[in-house]
């Protein structure tokens, strides 16, 4: 089964559609445009980031035994690496700061492009084999957290 990685792939082709717009206004000088789509980039990223840390990370460690050294501990470490950034970011847009935004979606994406290749890789397909039939009702939980 591959339901949690199809689910969780798709919304990173989402969130970054978002974060390109944002990036594209920035670069055209348009701060309303910069500020409206950045802050629903933060939004989305956000909840990505708790979908993954609040249920299926956990999930996963229960189900796999595979807390300590294991791969959701690495993907936790990238989100909080990405969490000064992500500050950074909010500043930017409340301030419709323009290059401030741009600077910080730089060093963002220098994490957040490997992180979302690891997780394609190997953490969903991993998250997906552990859950086996219950995949889909983790996935149904983390859908439920955007409601
Ligand atoms: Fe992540
Ligand atoms: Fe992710």
């Amino acid at each position: 089964m591959t339901v949690i990685s199809d689910f969780m792939q798709n919304d990173h082709v989402e969130i970054d559609a978002i974060a390109e717009r944002a990036t594209a206004a920035a670069a055209a000088g348009d701060a309303a445009t910069m500020a409206r789509e950045g802050a629903e980039f933060l939004k989305r990223l956000q909840l990505h980031i708790d979908q993954e840390e609040k249920l299926l990370f956990p999930a996963f460690e229960e189900r796999s035994g595979m807390s300590e050294g294991g791969p959701s501990v690495q993907m936790k470490m990238e989100h909080d690496d990405m969490r000064p950034i992500l500050e950074q970011l909010h500043a930017a847009v409340a301030g419709k700061d323009k290059a401030g935004y741009q600077k910080a979606s730089k060093a963002l994406f220098d994490i957040l492009v490997p992180h979302n290749q690891k997780e394609e890789q190997m953490m969903y397909p991993m998250l997906d084999d552990t859950m086996g039939a219950d995949a889909s009702a983790l996935l149904a939980e983390v859908k439920a957290m955007a409601a």
